[in-house]
C-alpha cells in the first residue's frame, strides 16, 4: 500500500519537473533515487487549518499537489522552528512546515533538505539567514519576499526564488494564506536560522 508520504513525495518530484522556470540542477540531484522511508510520530499544527483556504485558491498547477498535502495532512509530521518568544503567539499560530526529505523527516537525505512552508494571513517572518543555499516555490496564496537589503516583492506560484548562503530574506503575508515548497543544500541540512540581517550581502 502507498503511504501518504510516498504519494506526496511522487507529487513533490512531479511538480518540480514540470515548473516552466527550472530549479538549478544542483537542487535536485538525488531527489529521483529511492528514497528510505523514516517511522515518524505524527505532529500537528494550528497552521493547517489554513491549508482547504490556500487549496481553493491553488492554481492549476498546483492545485493535485496542494489538495494531496491538505487530505493528509493528518498522517504527516509538521514542525516549528520558532517559538513564541522569536515572534510572538500569532506568528507561533500560523507558522509551521513539513520535512518530506531531509536528516530528520519522512524520507532520509543527507545531501538535501524539501519539504513545504505554511504562513497564515498577517504573518511578518523577519529577517533571517543560514549556511543551506535555498529555494522556495510558492504554490498558492500571496506573499512578499525581501532578498538582503532590497525591498519586499510580490512573487507569483510557480516562480523560484533563490537565497544565496547566508543571505538574509524575509516574507511577509497580508489578507491570504501562503503556501511555498522549499529546498535546502550544501549546508547544515537542520540548522535554526540566524534571526538578524546577514552581514554580509553577497548576492
Ligand atoms: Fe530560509
Amino acid at each position: 500500500m502507498t503511504t501518504a508520504p510516498e504519494r506526496l513525495l511522487q507529487a513533490f518530484r512531479q511538480y518540480l519537473g514540470a515548473l516552466s522556470e527550472p530549479v538549478p540542477s544542483r537542487f535536485l540531484e538525488g531527489l529521483g533515487e529511492p528514497m528510505q522511508a523514516r517511522d515518524l510520530a505524527l505532529r500537528t499544527l494550528d497552521c493547517l487549518a489554513h491549508l482547504d483556504r490556500i487549496a481553493a485558491s491553488a492554481p492549476p498547477e498546483s492545485h493535485g499537489l496542494i489538495r494531496l498535502l491538505a487530505d493528509h495532512r493528518d498522517q504527516l509530521v509538521w514542525g516549528q522552528t520558532y517559538t513564541a518568544a522569536d515572534f510572538g503567539q500569532h506568528f507561533i499560530d500560523n507558522y509551521g512546515w513539513l520535512e518530506l526529505i531531509g536528516t530528520r523527516g519522512h524520507f532520509e537525505s543527507e545531501e538535501i533538505a524539501a519539504g513545504f512552508l505554511i504562513l497564515g494571513p498577517g504573518v511578518h517572518y523577519p529577517d533571517h539567514h543560514h549556511a543551506a543555499e535555498e529555494i522556495y516555490v510558492p504554490l498558492a496564496g500571496e506573499a512578499e519576499w525581501r532578498k538582503g537589503n532590497g525591498s519586499f516583492l510580490r512573487w507569483q506560484p510557480g516562480e523560484v526564488i533563490h537565497h544565496p548562503s547566508n543571505v538574509s530574506h524575509a516574507m511577509r503575508t497580508g489578507s491570504e494564506p501562503l503556501l511555498a515548497l522549499y529546498l535546502w543544500r550544501g549546508g547544515p541540512l537542520a540548522q535554526r536560522s540566524v534571526i538578524a540581517p546577514a552581514e554580509t550581502e553577497a548576492f
